[in-house]
């Protein structure tokens, strides 16, 4: 096996970065990422990417001032599939957690399907806990195509920064 270091910088994600995004999620997924990029724009979320010296991106995700009152909630975290387990992740989420600060916000908040312990495990390392579950459910892409809801129970966890 070899090692290289890639330098990875992060930066807000763009109306042109979508189109090179398709690892992030389905076609829903995608067609709703302007829709997040305007909300950026408004100044209600930050949406970033991590990007290597392509500066395409390999992981994007991000913080929603609007969720929780005195919170930023970090959401819809994607590595590139063949990038995780990395450190990309990591190097995202704490990211988003210096754009919480920014806004001098101490709390990052986020949640995770029950069904996704391995994902819940980076998020206790990286000094998250649990403090209560909640019903969750979003438009999926069905196997014909056709919009599916999906439905799934979710751990909200937490983070006190400082
Ligand atoms: C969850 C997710 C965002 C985490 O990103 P990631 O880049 O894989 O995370 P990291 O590499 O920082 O850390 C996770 C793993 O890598 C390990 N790791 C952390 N830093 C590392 C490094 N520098 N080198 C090697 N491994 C490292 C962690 O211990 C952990 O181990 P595991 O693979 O055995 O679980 C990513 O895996 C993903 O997109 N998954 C699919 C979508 C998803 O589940 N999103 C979350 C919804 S809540």
């Amino acid at each position: 096996m070899s090692t290289i270091h890639v330098p990875l910088a992060v930066r807000d994600l763009t109306p042109a970065d979508v189109p090179t995004c398709t690892w992030s999620g389905d076609r829903r997924h995608l067609e709703k990422l302007p829709v997040q990029l305007a909300r950026a724009r408004d100044g209600v979320v930050d949406y970033l990417a991590v990007c290597p010296p392509s500066d395409i991106p390999v992981a994007i995700g991000g913080v929603d001032y609007e969720a929780r009152p005195g919170a930023g909630v970090i959401w819809q975290l994607a590595v590139m599939p063949a990038l995780q387990s990395c450190g990309i992740g990591t190097v995202l989420i704490r990211a988003a957690e210096d754009r919480i600060r920014r806004r001098d916000l101490s709390t990052a908040e986020l949640s995770v399907e029950e069904d996704n312990p391995r994902a819940r495990a980076l998020y206790e390392r990286l000094g998250y806990h649990a403090y209560g579950s909640e019903k969750d459910g979003w438009d999926t892409e069905g196997p014909d195509g056709a919009t599916v809801w999906h439905e799934t129970m979710c751990t909200l966890m937490r983070r006190e920064l400082r």
